[in-house]
């Protein structure tokens, strides 16, 4: 099986390669048949990106969330021990993965499942995380 690097290493030889790896990561998250979000790693984690499927399962536009947090989500029956593991997993710069009840923008209630990856920058500092969900049923 590929590893991330490898797929990097396939574009290397060609000559638009930062041409390329962007059209690549275009096409990946906005065809994603998950929703992705990307938020900032400053306070309150404000959403810099999200993508069709995002907008789908949740009802959001994308201008909608933009610059808010994700946990616009939550609600009264979201597990807080859930969100508690959240802040402590990422505060640490570890992957975290949870499920817990999330709420679309017509307040109607569904199981969300979710990773969330640190994405760090040259200097190793963590700029940005990066979230792939679904809904369980
Ligand atoms: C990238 C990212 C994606 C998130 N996605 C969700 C989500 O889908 N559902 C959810 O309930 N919380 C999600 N959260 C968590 C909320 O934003 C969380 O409650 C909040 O980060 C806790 O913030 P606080 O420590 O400021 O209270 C996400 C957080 C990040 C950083």
């Amino acid at each position: 099986m590929k590893t991330t690097k490898d797929i990097f290493d396939i574009f290397l030889q060609d000559a638009s390669y930062q041409y390329i790896m962007k059209r690549l990561l275009e096409a990946s998250m906005e065809e994603s048949f998950n929703s992705i979000v990307i938020t900032e790693a400053g306070p309150g984690y404000p959403i810099i990106y999200v993508n069709s499927a995002f907008c789908e399962l949740t009802g959001y536009g994308p201008h909608e969330v933009m610059g808010k947090s994700p946990s616009i989500l939550q609600g009264p029956k979201t597990d807080p021990e859930v969100i508690r593991r959240l802040g402590q997993n990422i505060a640490d710069g570890e992957l975290f993965y949870g499920q817990a009840i999330n709420y679309r923008k017509d307040g109607s209630e569904f199981m969300m499942e979710w990773k969330i990856a640190p994405i760090r920058n040259e200097e190793d500092e963590i700029t940005h995380f990066l979230a792939i969900q679904r809904e369980v049923t």
